[in-house]
Formats: C-alpha cells, sequence, structure tokens
C-alpha cells in the first residue's frame, strides 16, 4: 500500500483512467497529478473525481528539475507512475524533438529526482514505467511481443519510448532504484483525444465527415478497454517483480479497415442512419510514413504471475465507447474546439 502517489500525465487520457482508478480504490493514499496539460491534456477528464478529498492537481513539466524535487519534497511521494509523454505517431514524424525532450529527457529528469529523493532509503519505493508494444518493432501475418522480443522500434514516438525504458532499466541495474515497467498494446475508451483512430472515426462519423484510413487499410492493432490498462497498472505497481517488464495487451487484433467499418456499422445503428451511410465516408489516404504492419502481444507473464486479464472485448468495449462520445457530445466538442484548454483557468485560477 502505497501513501502518496505520483501519477504523471493524469491529464492525458491513460493518465486519467489511471488517476480516476487510484482515487477512488485507494481513499487512504494522497494521488498527485503532474501534468504540463499540453495540448493532450484536458482536466475535464477528471471533473468527476476531482473535489475528491485525495486528490491533487500539480501542473508542471517533467522536464522542471527544480520544480521535480520541489514535488517530492513536499509530498514525500513512495511511488510513481510514470504516463506523460508525447503519444501520437503522426506527430512524431512531423516533430521528433518534441519526443526526444519529453519522453527521453524528461523520463532521466524524473528518474534522477526519484533517485535524489529516495537516495537514503529504497525500501517500499516503486517508479513505474508505461511504456508501448511499439518498441518491439513490427510483426509479420504471425507470432506475437514477448517481454523477451528485441528491440526494434522504428518511429521517432518508438524510439524515443525504447530509449526511455533503456534509461529506467540501467536504472535499477546502476543505482537499484526500484523500477517496474509494462509494454502495452493500443488502448481505447472514453477521453481518447480524437486524433487517434477510434475517436477520430467516431467524431467524424458524427459529422458526417471524411474518414481516412492510411494506405490500404490491411495494419492490424490489438486492441485494449483503456480500464483494463488500468487495471493492470493497478495490479502491477503493487505485485509486479522489481526490475521487471510486463506486456499487457487485449488479445483483441483487428485490421484497420475491419474496425473502422465495425465502428461504422454500430454507429448507424446508435445514430438511426440507414446501414450503410457510414461506410460510404471512408476514404482511403496517403499512408504514415514507416508504418507498422502488426502488433499483438503475449501477455501471458502477467496472467500467470498476477491473473491479470482483459475483462471484455471489442464488440462489447466498442459499442461502449461509441455510446459514451454519443453521451459527451459536449466533452467532444470541447476538444475539437480547443474549448477544453480553458478548464484550468476556470477550474483553478
Ligand atoms: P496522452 O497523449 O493522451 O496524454 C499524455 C499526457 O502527458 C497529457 O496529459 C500531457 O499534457 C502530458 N504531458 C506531455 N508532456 C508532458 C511534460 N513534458 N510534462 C508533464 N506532462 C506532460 O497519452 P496516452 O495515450 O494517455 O498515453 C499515456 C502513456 O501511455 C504514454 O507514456 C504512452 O506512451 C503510453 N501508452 C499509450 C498507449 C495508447 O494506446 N494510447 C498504449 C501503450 C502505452
Ligand atoms: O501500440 C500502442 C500505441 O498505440 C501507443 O503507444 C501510442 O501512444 C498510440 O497512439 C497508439 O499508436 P498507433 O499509431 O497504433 O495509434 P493510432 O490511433 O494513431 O493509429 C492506429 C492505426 O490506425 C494505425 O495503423 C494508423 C491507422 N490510422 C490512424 C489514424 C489517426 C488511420 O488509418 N487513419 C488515421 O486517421
Amino acid at each position: 500500500m502505497f501513501k502518496s502517489i505520483l501519477v504523471t500525465g493524469g491529464a492525458g487520457f491513460i493518465g486519467s483512467h489511471v488517476v480516476r482508478r487510484m482515487v477512488t480504490q485507494y481513499p487512504g493514499s494522497t494521488i498527485v497529478n503532474l501534468d504540463a496539460l499540453t495540448y493532450a491534456g484536458n482536466l475535464e477528464n477528471l471533473r468527476d473525481i476531482d473535489q475528491s478529498p485525495n486528490y491533487r492537481f500539480e501542473k508542471g513539466n517533467i522536464l522542471d528539475a527544480a520544480f521535480l524535487a520541489q514535488l517530492f519534497d513536499q509530498y514525500q511521494f513512495d511511488a510513481v507512475i510514470h504516463l506523460a509523454a508525447e503519444s501520437h505517431v503522426d506527430r512524431s514524424i512531423s516533430d521528433p524533438l518534441a519526443f526526444v525532450q519529453t519522453n527521453v529527457l524528461g523520463t532521466v529528469t524524473l528518474l534522477n529526482t526519484a533517485r535524489n529523493a529516495w537516495q537514503n532509503d529504497l525500501d517500499g519505493k516503486r517508479f513505474y514505467h508505461v511504456s508501448t508494444d511499439e518498441v518491439y518493432g513490427s510483426l509479420g501475418e504471425e507470432g506475437l511481443f514477448t517481454e523477451n522480443t528485441p528491440y526494434d522500434p522504428r518511429s521517432p514516438y518508438s524510439a524515443s519510448k525504447a530509449s526511455s525504458d533503456h534509461f529506467v532499466r540501467a536504472y535499477w541495474h546502476t543505482y537499484h532504484l526500484p523500477v517496474v515497467l509494462s509494454n502495452c498494446s493500443n488502448n481505447y475508451g472514453p477521453y481518447h483525444f480524437p486524433e487517434k483512430l477510434i475517436p477520430l472515426m467516431i467524431s467524424n462519423i458524427r459529422q458526417m465527415k471524411p474518414l481516412p484510413v492510411y494506405g490500404d487499410g490491411k495494419y492490424t492493432r490489438d486492441w485494449l478497454w483503456v480500464e483494463d490498462h488500468a487495471r493492470a497498472i493497478d495490479t502491477i505497481l503493487h505485485q509486479g517483480r522489481t526490475g521487471e517488464t510486463y506486456n499487457i495487451g487485449g488479445n483483441n487484433e483487428w485490421k484497420n479497415i475491419d474496425l473502422v467499418e465495425k465502428l461504422c456499422d454500430i454507429m448507424d445503428e446508435l445514430l438511426e442512419r440507414a446501414p450503410g451511410t457510414s461506410r460510404s465516408l471512408i476514404t482511403f489516404v496517403k499512408d504514415r510514413p514507416g508504418h507498422d504492419l502488426r502488433y499483438a502481444i503475449d501477455a501471458s507473464k502477467l496472467r500467470d504471475e498476477m491473473g491479470w486479464e482483459p475483462s471484455i472485448q471489442f464488440e462489447e468495449g466498442f459499442r461502449k465507447t461509441a455510446l459514451w462520445y454519443l453521451e459527451n457530445t459536449e466533452w467532444l466538442d470541447h476538444v475539437t474546439s480547443g474549448a477544453y484548454q480553458t478548464y484550468y483557468s476556470k477550474q483553478y485560477d
């Protein structure tokens, strides 16, 4: 049981689900959400829990060493769950340096701060680094990524995440910083920023806008319900072996085009449109440079050691996601218009 937990990137998609889970599961612990509120950080994701007595929000950047040191001093963290990152592959292709700064330098700055703060007493401390399956590169038609798959990152995003993973392990081997890591497949669910495939498609279907499918649409991803990821993170934080890495996946592979077509059919049904209406919006567009063909995860280590398994399959999760976006059009409209960026000043200034 950790008493004071720092979650970085808690205003983002996955981070907000992690913060919500920790705040509600551990009322006796203080959960501090540190987030720089980049374009991807949205405090409206946490509206339902932001008045909880055990929740604190701190606006700040993981590149700011002095700020981090002051925060560790103030809250005496015994655990860190590190999610803050630049996370969108397409943005990494147009601006790689931003990814080096946050994902590599930011992670090392955070590692240094934890090491300095905990140097006299590493007992009962834990530094949890949240990473991605993209560090393993791309699969062909067959096979799964295991924790022993050699790293082969192929986009600036995955190269920066791979680099951060190596630094986290180096701090374990060199300084005995008590780390644990996980590498997860594609998440989906509520509060997903509509620049990623699923929320972008839902948003465009709703507005009857073209649905841009890259290349031939045959690229394959393994989709995991985001709350299952948050539950896995909670489980690994408490039960994972120090220094170890755990793969997390949905056992739920979809080719992009099949996924988009399925989404179109569900949305037609929910919006009471004639069958085929949304499929007619599908538009094949220029491919992503260096596009990885397929990701798929073998999560048996996590299942065998800790009993974690995905709780819902895609059809059910997909319908829940589509419904959530239709019931939360205000959230979606705020994100697409940029209005969510004023929430911080309304709430905190
Ligand atoms: P996201 O882009 O939705 O959120 C990232 C958050 O980090 C935002 O709130 C942003 O404001 C914050 N942030 C960015 N730079 C910062 C900085 N310098 N200092 C402080 N805060 C900063 O990302 P996500 O999709 O929720 O992903 C979270 C983590 O999980 C990332 O580390 C990502 O690599 C990893 N991951 C994501 C997926 C996925 O499918 N989305 C899958 C596996 C792993
Ligand atoms: O695998 C885990 C990774 O999943 C995470 O580490 C990343 O942070 C997360 O963004 C996600 O990366 P992807 O590149 O797989 O996700 P994205 O939603 O951008 O794209 C999913 C697939 O859909 C991919 O094959 C590209 C394709 N795509 C995406 C967009 C945005 C399209 O065909 N059209 C689009 O408009």
